[in-house]
Formats: C-alpha cells, sequence, structure tokens
C-alpha cells in the first residue's frame, strides 16, 4: 500500500500542492517518499528514504519548479526503503517519471526482456519496469496515453498508476487496476490520488476511476477518461463529497479499526501476490529443518497456533506454535543449529518476539521472518523474511494483518506440501484456487452479515463472560475471536480447544452464558456438534459461525452468523474470523467504548 498525488495547477508551482497531498496519504506508507515536477520541458525529481517531514527537512520538497508533477510515499514491498528504490521512477532517457501503488507480478521477466533490449534499472522495485515500457512505446510513435495503455497491457498484479513526460508536458496519466485511484477537479485545476481525502481540503468534486480504464489529465481542470480493453471514451461526470476531516482520515469510517476490517478483500488480494522466490526459498529452509518453531505473541500467535495445522495437514511437517514471551524457558536450551524458527510479528518491533529471535540467533537456529513491516528489526536480523503487505495498520486491535498472515502461511504450507509431494496435485490446485477466491468471500462476508452481527452485539452487550470455542484449525479462530473481544470491549473471555471444554471450564455454564462456536463444515464437525449439546443441555446460550446453510447446527443455535459455503478446513480462519472481528466492534460501541483506544494497549509492544 503507497499514496500517489499528481497535480496540474492553474497558477503556482504544483510541488507544494503534491507535498500536502502526500502528507494526507502518509497514512498509506511512510518508508520513502518522491516528486517529481516538469517545467520548461525538463523533469525535475526530489526522494529519497524516510519520512515525508525528514526527507521534506533535507530535500525541501516544496522548492521545485513547474506547473505540473506527481508523488508518492512508498510502503516498501519490492526492494527495500533505500532512495534508490524511492519513487518516481524514470526511464533511460529521464523523459518518463512514474509513481505506482500497486504490486507488478510480472516484472522479473519483463525486466528481462528489458534489459535484453539494452534498457538500464536503476532500482530493485517492481515499478521501474513502468517508465521502461512507457519509453518503449513513445520510441514507437505512441501518445503519451498510448504508450501507458501498451505499458498496462503487460502488467500482471495490480496498479495505480500516474506517469509524466517531457514529451508531453501539460499531462498526467493515470491508470487502474485493483488499486485505488480517484480524480479531484478544481476550478482550472486537476488532482489525481490514491483517495479522496488526500485532495479534500482543495476541492470536493471526485471523480472515481474504475479498474481497467485509464485517465488523461489535462490543465484547464478538464480530463477524459478510456476503457484501456477497448480505448471507449467512459463519459463520466464528478461527484460532490461531504466529508469532514475526521471521517476523510478514516475513509467515512467512524474508527480506524472498522476501516481495516473493511480493508481485508484488499489486504487478502495483495498477499496474493507475493515474490515467489522469498516464499521458495523460506520453503526451502522449511523443508530441511531438523525442527520447526513457530513464534509469535497475541495475534500473531494465534496465526502461528492455526500454521501448525496447515503444515501439519499439508506437507506433514510438524512444528510447534509457542508464545515468545515463553520461548526461551520452554526451548531455549534445545534449540540448536538444527532448528528453524519462523517468527511471525506485523510490526516486526515486539520486544518479546525480538527476545526469542536474539536467544534462537545466539544458538546458531535458523531465523525466518514473516512481517508487515519491511525495514523492521525483524526483517533486518531475519535469514529470508517474507512482507505480508497489509499496508499500515493503525487500529491497535490486529485485524487485516492477522488475515493477511494466515494467507501466506496457507500459501508457505501448500508451496511445502508440493515440494514434499504429500498431497495430490488435484487438492494443491484445488486448494491454490480457492485461495484466489478468499477476497471475494471476505467481501461477502462483510456485505451479508453486518447487521446482524451489530444486532447480536446489542442482545450480548451486558453478558459478563464469554466462551469461545472451535476444533482443529478453528481453535486458533476461537482463540483469536476471544482476543479481538476482550482487548476491545473488556469482556473477560475464555478460549479453548472445544473438546477440552469439559475438562473442567464446563463448570462456568449457567443459564444464558453465550458461547460461540466456530463450527466450519470440516471433519469436526460431528465432534463439535457433540459439544454444543453439551453446552445446550447446560442452558448456555449458542452462537455459532458455520457455513451457510448448514441447518443442523442451525437448528441448535439461538443465534448464527454465516459464512460462504465451500471454504476448505485450512483456509477457513482467514474468513471465519471476519465476523468475530466484527462482533467485537460492535461490543466496544455498544459498551461505550472507543475501540481504536482500547485502555492499556499499544500498537506495538516494544518492552518485555
Ligand atoms: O506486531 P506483532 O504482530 O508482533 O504484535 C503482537 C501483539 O502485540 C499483537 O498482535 C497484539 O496482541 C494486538 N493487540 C492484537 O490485536
Amino acid at each position: 500500500m503507497c499514496g500517489i498525488f499528481g497535480s496540474i495547477m492553474k497558477k503556482g508551482t504544483a510541488a507544494p500542492v503534491i507535498h500536502a497531498g502526500l502528507k494526507r496519504l502518509e497514512y498509506r506508507g511512510y518508508d520513502s517518499v518522491g516528486q517529481a515536477t516538469i517545467d520548461d520541458g525538463k523533469l525535475f525529481i526530489k526522494k529519497d528514504a524516510g519520512k515525508i517531514d525528514d526527507v521534506h527537512r533535507l530535500l525541501d520538497l516544496d522548492a521545485m519548479p513547474g506547473m505540473i508533477g506527481i508523488g508518492h510515499t512508498r510502503w516498501a514491498t519490492h526492494g527495500a526503503p533505500y532512495k534508490v528504490n524511492a519513487h518516481p521512477h524514470t526511464d533511460c532517457a529521464e523523459e518518463v517519471a512514474v509513481v505506482h501503488n500497486g504490486i507488478i507480478e510480472s516484472f522479473a521477466e519483463l525486466k528481462a526482456e528489458l534489459e535484453a533490449h539494452g534498457h538500464v534499472f536503476k532500482s530493485k522495485t517492481d515499478t521501474e519496469v513502468v517508465p521502461h515500457l512507457v519509453e518503449e512505446g513513445l520510441k514507437n510513435g505512441l501518445s503519451l496515453a498510448e504508450a501507458v495503455r501498451e505499458a498496462a497491457k503487460r502488467l500482471d498484479g495490480s496498479y495505480a498508476l500516474a506517469v509524466v513526460s517531457t514529451r508531453e508536458p501539460d499531462k498526467i496519466v493515470c491508470a487502474r487496476k485493483e488499486s485505488p485511484l480517484v480524480v479531484g477537479i478544481n476550478e482550472g485545476e486537476v488532482y489525481c490520488a490514491s483517495d479522496i481525502p488526500a485532495f479534500l481540503p482543495l476541492t470536493k468534486k471526485a471523480l472515481i476511476i474504475e479498474d481497467g480504464e485509464l485517465v488523461v489529465l489535462n490543465g484547464g481542470s478538464s480530463y477524459e477518461i478510456r476503457k484501456l480493453s477497448d480505448w471507449s471514451v467512459v463519459p463520466r461526470e464528478p461527484e460532490v463529497v461531504d466529508w469532514n476531516p475526521e471521517m476523510a482520515e478514516k475513509q467515512g469510517y467512524p474508527h480506524f479499526m472498522l476501516k481495516e476490517i473493511y480493508e481485508q478483500a484488499d489486504t487478502l488480494r495483495n498477499t496474493l501476490r507475493l515474490q515467489n522466490q522469498f516464499l521458495d526459498l523460506m520453503t526451502e529452509f522449511l523443508d530441511r529443518a531438523g525442527e520447526v518453531f513457530l513464534v509469535a505473541c497475541g495475534t500473531s500467535y494465534h496465526a502461528c497456533l492455526a500454521a501448525s495445522y496447515m503444515f501439519s495437514k499439508l506437507a506433514f511437517l510438524a512444528t510447534h506454535p509457542i508464545i515468545a514471551s515463553e520461548f526461551i524457558e520452554q526451548h531455549g536450551r534445545s534449540v540448536n543449529i538444527d532448528s528453524t524458527i519462523l517468527f511471525v510479528s506485523q510490526s516486526g518491533e515486539t520486544a518479546d518476539t525480538l527476545a526469542a529471535l536474539e536467544h534462537a540467533r545466539l544458538r546458531a537456529a535458523t531465523v525466518l521472518g514473516l512481517t508487515n513491516v519491511i525495514a523492521s528489526t525483524l526483517t533486518r536480523l531475519a535469514r529470508v523474511y517474507v512482507c505480508q503487505q497489509s499496508g499500515p495498520a493503525i487500529g491497535v486491535a490486529a485485524t487485516k494483518t492477522f488475515t493477511s498472515q494466515l494467507s501466506v502461511l496457507a500459501q508457505l504450507a501448500l508451496r511445502l506440501a508440493k515440494k514434499r509431494g504429500k498431497v495430490s496435485h488435484v487438492e494443491i490446485e484445488f486448494l491454490e484456487k480457492k485461495l484466489e477466491h478468499i477476497p471475494e468471500f471476505a467481501e461477502t462476508i462483510l456485505k451479508t452479515q453486518s447487521d446482524k452481527i451489530t444486532g447480536l452485539a446489542q442482545k450480548y452487550s451486558k453478558s459478563q463472560c464469554f466462551f469461545y470455542l472451535g476444533r482443529g484449525i478453528s481453535s486458533a479462530t476461537a482463540s483469536e475471536g476471544r482476543l479481538k473481544l476482550m482487548e476491545i470491549s473488556y469482556v473477560p473471555s475464555i478460549a479453548y480447544p472445544a473438546g477440552e471444554s469439559k475438562h473442567g471450564p464446563i463448570s462456568l455454564i449457567e443459564p444464558g452464558f453465550p458461547v460461540v462456536f466456530i463450527c466450519p463444515k470440516d471433519e469436526t464437525h460431528r465432534a463439535v456438534v457433540s459439544n454444543i449439546m453439551e453446552m445446550k443441555a447446560r442452558g448456555a446460550s449458542i452462537i455459532v459461525v458455520c457455513e451457510e446453510g448448514d441447518d443442523e447446527i442451525k437448528r441448535y443455535a439461538d443465534d448464527f452468523i454465516e459464512v460462504p459455503k465451500g471454504i476448505p478446513e485450512i483456509l477457513s480462519p482467514i474468513l471465519y474470523v471476519i465476523p468475530m472481528q466484527l462482533f467485537a466492534y460492535y461490543m466496544a460501541l455498544e459498551r461505550g467504548l472507543n475501540p481504536d483506544m482500547p485502555r492499556n494497549l499499544a500498537k506495538s509492544v516494544t518492552v518485555k
């Protein structure tokens, strides 16, 4: 997730307007910043690694000539957050400058092809293929818009692009596929951006650019939208947006937590575009390991717990999921050169996780990392790391980062299964296909279940305690559902593998005690039905998260939340947790609490 901004001014220079726009987009990433302007037929670029304010102090981003320009604030995915990888990227002749939000999956092949044609690359980014492709188009006599169209046709993956060129110095050409792109129309001025709030102080007139569209911005607030596919012109008038500044920051959502819950279809799509070579390398290390530990805290630990089922069921690999703060006590002495440890941390800075990592390094173990923050301590210390690409997470309660972690871990488990030949190709292909559809399923849940969950929060808001139960991989989902409820709405909650509940915790049950069952239609279904009956017989109020149309379960439930049919067991936590996130959120609201500011908690826990 990065932020892009461009502007064509009526009077005055574009640079300060771009700089201010990027500041409003900084929530989308802050690894590096850069701007390109055109003046008198020449391209000017300023860029560097670091947060916008720091780079501005060094370079003065406002002091650039020209009434037209583009800018970028980066959340690193391909290429470390160094100056050379900061956007804008340029072609060989320094005539074309490009900013990009998204991931170009086909960049390695395209780069090789372009290099074979003599193009020289400066960065390690996926984006840099775009200016070189545009350069090819311009060399072949195409207009800038046509050259961007031809380039876009070659790109697999996602993009919101803004392109300027000294060849047509009065235009910005933008294109979109799966990454957000909006245009702002002002008196005699026009802007492009990753979101509406970026230009909201300047204009309330916004034009949404759809997937598969290209838009040419000209001076004097004029624009032309075309379909990338058949080049037909798309007539569209701007809409007037009425958001206040606070709503704008949260994109119209009342809280960051809700915004991040709703971002999950997009963030899950991003996790399907990881760099293969790092996943393969990690798979190699896991395959060779004498023993494997999965180490993390909080929500990330629950992802590890789920992953231990994935690795075992798909790749026949036993792994030990361990809470980071217990790792040294529990396994400190046995860890050795044959141990491989995958540390999972959204922030990459959690003190307990890093302490365990330090210990593992001292014992010569192989350290792998899964994180959301490139350049975090975890990425610097891991032998190999994978970036989960969820974009900046602001809500204290981890939501989108959990489902992204699960998606990456499922991909690793699938790769390992393939490598080890433990599961048939048919099954692997089936699971890969399902994984591709997970973002759509997430969208369906968010669209169809939200009202119902709001109602359940109203009904149960006064409950004093909750049970969360699930079997198999769903016990990890139950643990995460419990954590969300507890940390946001302060309702004491207990999670157990459902089979274990009768070994003690069941004594808590009295009439009306709410018990949430995570109950996908997998191998555990029958046993979970028995557990439901045990609880029901003692008067518990049963809330189930089940598969759509699972009438058997619904018969026993007081309340149910439905998840689309046909989700394979190993992928189920990714979707079954979403209703739990929403439930925690609405419970907090019902109880008069601010879900973005849970007491005593911090986003990143950097003390042991
Ligand atoms: O950044 P990390 O993934 O290492 O953070 C781990 C936990 O501190 C974090 O998941 C915490 O439990 C969240 N509050 C959960 O919502």
